[in-house]
């Protein structure tokens, strides 16, 4: 009997099968399968209702930087409830925490910004960003300058405008996204896409040829911002190509069109460096920021802008009367206290050092799995990395259907005690940046076993396993 047979046996299995809506789900397979139920974590492991141990090889949501029992996140945590627990900031009210915390991030971005707005999630800064981009360009007399282009395979959140930031056609269809004037450009993903012996600086440059060919046939003068992820999540932490950013941005300044930059993954020292502005050399204009800003404590995300950005909006709004935007938890004083002892705690401790430290041991470790039948390609940078499965090296042919043998060895790595979530065709690390050279070799030593069982799983031809 399976551990989720015997979950779903129980009667918090059936509560939870009763009353939840789960995202991210299968919903009719999770009826057959159960919850996983997770009851507790220490450092880079969580456990089970079963006292079952898992290394959370994704760190939950590419989020719990500082593991899961970061007694000095509690601590700020309560001293904050104690002191004021809930406040808002809209109408010029303001709360410790939030000084604090948006003086922080301006003061350790590698490039001079403005100003910090907080939401809840990554999802409502995207759409956040989208808005701003819509009041500076009508602030600016440019009401026909407001499309925004984003790339196939993107992700920056679910909701209506983020939705359709995301460039995954699982995201949109049957939702009606994406709404108009979100436009998608290549996914530079160089060993999908590239044509054959085209090297990864040609492949950018074609990549950047087309998106100017798009911003010409769109008209310049419509198309407002671009946006984009360091490095790409949801199609398996996908670096970009050399040279890619670079051009990019020498079009985006070409054609006056802004640079918003989407941190959400990358900000807080997941790829070597604070943030992969550094790691990519971009300017952006504005950023977003979410997950390791509060190590996934609590919920709490930001949009940061540049001065300039925020000059036009601070006009427009007084024109208008105020800046008719905001959530009843932009900079919850609770979550923006736990963020800012996040934030302190990477400094202190020195997480960027450490994760440049051990870094190594991990890509070399993911790399080595490249001569796998099963692996088309192993890439990733810093504490993060990515293992395409494919059914065929020569081809890059994926099993059909499609993810469904990432799917299958995520299954097993969580017989092995490891968490690792199928995206797209790969399986994907993130693990908790405070992991050791000893709980890396732990979490490869876990996958290994997950990569066997499924090599055998396709040479006794996938049989049907649930
Ligand atoms: C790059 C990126 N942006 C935005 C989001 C959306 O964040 P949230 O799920 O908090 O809405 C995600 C979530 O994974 C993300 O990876």
């Amino acid at each position: 009997m399976t551990q989720r047979t015997m979950s779903r046996q129980n009667s918090t299995a059936n509560r939870d099968l009763a009353s939840v809506l789960h995202p991210y789900t299968n919903l009719v397979r999770h009826r057959r399968r159960g919850p996983f139920i997770v009851t507790g974590g220490k450092g880079v492991y969580i456990w089970d209702e079963n006292g079952r141990q898992y290394l959370e090889g994704l760190a939950g949501l590419w989020c719990a930087g500082l593991g899961y029992n970061e007694e000095a996140l509690i601590e700020a945590a309560i001293k904050q409830m104690r002191a004021m627990p809930t406040y808002h900031s809209f109408v010029g009210k303001t709360t410790l925490p939030i000084i604090g915390l948006a003086e922080k991030i301006l003061e350790i971005f590698p490039r001079p910004m403005g100003k910090v707005f907080f939401a809840n999630s990554g999802s409502e800064a995207n759409d956040t960003q989208i808005k701003l981009v819509w009041y500076y360009n009508n602030a600016l007399g440019r009401p026909h300058k407001k499309k925004i282009i984003s790339r196939r395979g993107a992700y920056h959140g679910v909701t209506l405008g983020a939705g359709s930031l995301t460039g995954m056609p699982i995201n949109h269809t049957a939702f009606d996204l994406p709404i108009a004037g979100i436009l998608h450009t290549d996914c530079p993903h160089h060993y999908r896409y590239a044509e054959p012996d085209e090297s990864e600086e040609d492949f950018a440059t074609r990549l950047t040829g087309n998106l100017e060919k798009l911003i010409l046939a769109e008209g310049p003068d419509t198309v407002a911002a671009f946006i984009a992820e360091p490095v790409m999540g949801a199609i398996g932490a996908v670096p970009p190509p050399r040279t890619y950013f670079e051009k990019v941005q020498a079009i985006l300044r070409k054609y006056d069109i802004l640079f918003i930059v989407d941190e959400v993954i990358c900000g807080f020292g997941r790829t070597g460096n604070m943030f992969a502005t550094e790691t990519y050399d971009l300017q952006p204009d504005s950023v977003s920021f979410a997950k390791m800003l509060s190590a996934a404590y609590m919920p709490i995300s930001a949009v940061m802008v540049s001065q300039q950005i925020y000059d036009v909006i601070a006009d427009e709004s007084n024109k208008l009367g105020t800046f008719a935007h905001g959530f009843t938890y932009s900079g919850h004083p609770v979550a923006a206290a736990v963020a800012l002892r996040a934030i302190e705690l990477i400094e202190e401790r020195d997480i960027v050092g450490h994760v440049r430290a051990v870094a190594p041991r991990f890509q070399r470790r993911l790399h080595s799995y490249a001569s796998h039948p099963l692996i088309g390609e192993a890439r990733g940078v810093g504490l993060m990395g990515g293992l395409e499965i494919v059914a065929d090296k020569a081809t890059k042919a994926s099993f059909s259907p499609a993810g469904s043998a990432p799917f299958y060895l995520t299954l097993r790595a969580e017989e092995h005690g490891l968490i690792a979530r199928p995206l797209s065709e790969a399986n994907c690390f993130a693990p908790p940046l405070i992991i050791t050279e000893r709980e890396i070799d732990e979490l490869f030593d876990r996958y290994e076993r997950s990569l066997d069982d499924t090599y055998a799983w396709v040479k006794s031809g996938c049989p049907a396993h649930e």
